[in-house]
C-alpha cells in the first residue's frame, strides 16, 4: 500500500511537469490582523488556495495572519511602499492615509443588513469609492464581509446614558470618534492586536466589535457585557500594490482576479454564519451576559446616535452621504 502511494505521488509530480515557474514563483505576500478563523481569514485563505491552482504554482500566496507582520496602521503604510503586495483592511482604516470616503460605511445604522450593503458595493458607488485608492498606490480588488457589531463593556450597556464616561477603543475613523462622543463617551484609536490586553487592563471600558472579531480574540473573556446592538457594521477592501499589480504578466493576472472573484463570493456567502457561530460560542461559554436591547432600548440608541451624520457630514461628504442613503433606502 506504502509502494503504491508512492508510484501514486510520483506520477502526480511527473505530470505536474518541469518545476521551474513553481521553483521561481512570484510571491503575493497577503498581510491581515484577524484570525485565520474569521470571514477575512478564511476568504484570504481561499485566495491562497486558488491563485496558487489557478497559475499552475507560478503565483505564491503567503497569508500573515493575526497582525503578524504589521498592526492596523503599519501594514497601509507597508503595501505603499511595497513592502507587501496584498491587504483587507477594514473600511475604517482609510482615513490616516488621507482617505476618508470610506468612513461612510462607519456610519451608526446606515446599513439594515447585509442585501442592502451589496447592493452598494456592487453598484456604481462602490466602483467609484474603489478609484478613490489608486492615487494612493493602490487599487481595490473587492469588498469582503465581516459583519454587525456589537457593544461590550463591562457595564450593562441598555440605555445611551450608560455610556457616559466610558471610554471605548475605536478603529482608526473619524465617524467612530464621532458616534461614541455623541453618547458621551470618550473614543480612543488603537490597533486591533492591542484591544485584548487593553480591555484585560482597563485601559479601555469597552469596545465594539462583530461577534467572530470579539470570539477569536477572547474579548468575550474580558467583558462582562456583549450588547447586540448591530448598530454599525465592519468590512473589508482587498487593496493590492498598483505598481505590483500592473507588473504582473497579464496571464497570471487574469488567473488571480479569477481567483479573486471566487474567494470573495465563498467568504461573503459564509460571512454571517461565522458571526452566527461565534456569537453561539460566546453563549455557550457563560463568560459574557449577552443583552439583547427592547425596541424602544434599540429606537433610544438610533436616536441618540442620529447627531452623527450631522457631525461628520464636512468630513465625509454630505453628497455621498445621501447617495449612500438613497442606495440603501
Ligand atoms: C478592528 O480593528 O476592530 C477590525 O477592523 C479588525 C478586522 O480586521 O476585522
Amino acid at each position: 500500500c506504502h509502494l503504491v502511494a508512492t508510484a501514486a505521488s510520483l506520477a502526480v509530480l511527473a505530470l505536474a511537469g518541469p518545476a521551474s515557474a513553481a521553483d521561481n514563483p512570484i510571491v503575493i505576500k497577503f498581510s491581515h490582523v484577524v484570525a485565520s478563523n474569521t470571514p477575512k481569514g478564511l476568504a484570504a485563505d481561499k485566495f491562497k488556495e486558488l491563485a496558487e491552482k489557478y497559475t499552475d504554482g507560478k503565483v505564491k500566496v503567503e497569508v500573515y495572519p493575526n497582525s503578524q507582520l504589521y498592526k492596523d496602521k503599519e501594514e497601509l503604510e507597508a503595501l505603499q511602499l511595497g513592502a507587501v503586495q496584498m491587504l483587507a483592511p477594514s473600511n475604517s482604516k482609510f482615513g490616516p492615509i488621507g482617505i476618508k470616503e470610506f468612513e461612510v460605511f462607519d456610519l451608526p445604522y446606515i446599513l439594515p443588513d447585509l442585501a442592502t450593503l451589496r447592493k452598494v458595493t456592487d453598484g456604481p458607488l462602490g466602483a467609484r469609492l474603489l478609484k478613490l485608492l489608486e492615487p494612493k498606490g493602490m487599487i481595490g480588488l473587492a469588498y469582503w464581509d465581516n459583519g454587525f457589531k456589537q457593544m461590550s463593556a463591562n457595564k450593562k450597556l441598555v440605555d445611551p446614558a450608560d455610556y457616559k464616561g466610558l471610554k471605548f477603543r475605536i478603529q482608526s475613523s473619524k465617524v467612530l470618534d464621532a458616534q461614541f462622543r455623541t453618547l458621551g463617551a470618550i473614543p480612543q484609536v488603537m490597533a486591533f492586536s492591542e484591544v485584548y490586553q487593553a480591555l484585560q487592563t482597563g485601559v479601555v471600558d469597552g469596545q465594539e466589535n462583530t461577534p467572530s472579531n470579539i470570539y477569536t480574540q477572547k474579548m468575550h473573556e474580558v467583558q462582562k457585557y456583549i450588547t447586540l446592538t448591530n448598530h454599525g457594521y465592519i468590512g473589508y477592501v482587498v487593496v493590492v500594490n498598483k505598481k505590483f499589480w500592473d507588473g504582473l504578466p497579464p496571464d497570471l493576472r487574469a488567473a488571480c482576479d479569477k481567483a479573486m472573484k471566487e474567494a470573495t463570493a465563498y467568504g461573503n456567502n459564509q460571512s454571517a454564519k461565522e458571526n452566527d457561530d461565534a456569537l453561539e460560542e460566546i453563549r455557550k461559554s457563560g463568560k459574557s451576559e449577552l443583552v439583547k436591547l427592547t425596541p424602544a432600548q434599540d429606537e433610544a440608541m438610533r436616536k441618540a446616535m442620529m447627531p452623527v451624520y450631522k457631525d461628520v457630514a464636512g468630513r465625509v461628504g454630505q453628497p455621498l452621504i445621501d447617495e449612500f442613503l438613497k442606495e440603501t433606502r
